[in-house]
């Protein structure tokens, strides 16, 4: 089928719109009820003792964020690299080991050759692509299918939000079947993921205030990300997305590296943007962005309304975001760091969809 552009100005625009119904299709494919319908056959977490999770580009931050996710719900470790790195590096697979690869096309040369170098090693070969077609997924024990529709802008936006929400799937059956998740929990927690693609667009809403954010970030030479636990790797998607397509220079960090180094690139040239929904760990990146306003940096905080009334003050701009369980946060928090990557892009006039130098897929190493 034909995909046009259906009145955006752009793809990319059209595909963050979309994200509200495309996450609740995507949901509505993998729950029955409380059920999450992933064939236990292929893929049985009471026996599996690790992860590996590889990937390139944002789905490597997809798996960044599954990292979190598993470690602390389902009590699985986790080894994430890119796959660029780990082919080559020829790491010990060992029995026990579920080898995870995430792909949007299905087609990632790397990718696809970490896969082959996995394949009798590991216990099991789990994909979870966009295109279920793909040489990933039919190279796979079992393909797990995102739900995202034909993603045509270069920068990944639905598919990254659709690969979180199969590998938060994933890591709440893990949780659940390893016995660190009761049912209560687990039936509350999809409660609110189900609640999550109002939240979108709820955040949809307040484009206005990140288009304006923007439009100021669009101003600079180089712009830092930062964030902690759940929301460094969101910081990290966030860099990538603009250095992608408003070839601003970004880095994501950490927060609590800043102080190893990158606080002092800090001057009043150089937004900062803080992811930093007001959960736990709050306070201590908040401590970090004090650390930047006492160097004359310019913060961009992106938060909630606690957040905001707890640390707006004296900010240079602030984005609030409906208030959202914390570890689905990172599913929210991906449509800022989304949005302001795209006004800056269409501020500074760059081709979105069609970025210099990048590929939608790359087939080749
Ligand atoms: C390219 C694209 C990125 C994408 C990456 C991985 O670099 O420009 O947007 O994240 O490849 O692609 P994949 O299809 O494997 O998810």
């Amino acid at each position: 089928a034909r995909v046009d552009k259906a009145g955006y100005k752009h793809f990319m625009a059209k595909e963050i719109a979309e994200q509200p119904t495309v996450l609740a299709d995507a949901l509505s494919a993998y729950l029955d009820g409380d059920r999450i319908e992933i064939p236990a056959t292929a893929l049985d977490f009471t026996k599996v003792d690790r992860l590996v999770l590889v990937a390139c580009g944002t789905a490597y931050y997809a798996c960044l964020t599954a990292k979190y996710w598993f470690e602390k719900l389902a009590r699985l470790p986790v080894e994430v690299d890119v796959a660029s790195e780990f082919r080559y590096r020829e790491p010990p697979v060992l029995p026990g080991t579920v080898a995870l690869f995430v792909s949007q096309s299905g087609e990632t040369a790397d990718t696809l050759a970490a896969l082959r170098y996995c394949r009798d090693k590991a216990d099991s070969i789990v994909s979870v692509v966009n295109v279920e077609t793909s040489s990933i997924a039919r190279e796979s024990d079992l393909a797990l299918p995102i739900h995202a529709g034909v993603e045509i802008g270069v920068a990944s936006t639905k598919a990254f939000t659709c690969q979180l929400n199969v590998l938060l799937l994933l890591a709440i059956k893990a949780a659940s079947e390893r016995g660190h998740m009761d049912a209560a929990d687990k039936a509350a927690l999809l409660t609110q993921l189900r609640a999550l693609p109002g939240l979108f667009n709820a955040t949809l809403d307040r484009d206005g205030t990140m288009e304006a954010a923007a439009q100021k970030i669009a101003e600079a030479r180089d712009v830092l990300f930062l964030g902690r636990g759940l929301m460094y790797p969101i910081a990290y998607e966030g860099a990538l997305k603009l250095k992608e397509i408003s070839y601003i220079h970004a880095e994501a960090y950490a927060s609590g590296e800043l102080k190893h180094g990158p606080i002092a690139l800090i001057d009043k040239t150089v937004p900062v943007i803080v992811m930093a929904p007001h959960d736990g760990l709050f306070d201590k990146t908040v401590s970090n962005m004090q650390e930047v306003m006492a160097r004359g940096g310019k913060i961009c905080l992106v938060t909630d309304a606690r957040g905001a009334a707890e640390a707006g003050e004296g900010v240079w701009q602030v984005i609030t975001l409906p208030e959202v369980d914390d570890r689905l946060a990172p599913l929210l928090y991906a449509l800022p760091a989304q949005l302001l990557a795209y006004h800056a892009a269409v501020a500074k006039g760059t081709d979105v969809d069609q970025p210099r130098n990048l590929a939608k897929s790359v087939t080749v190493e």
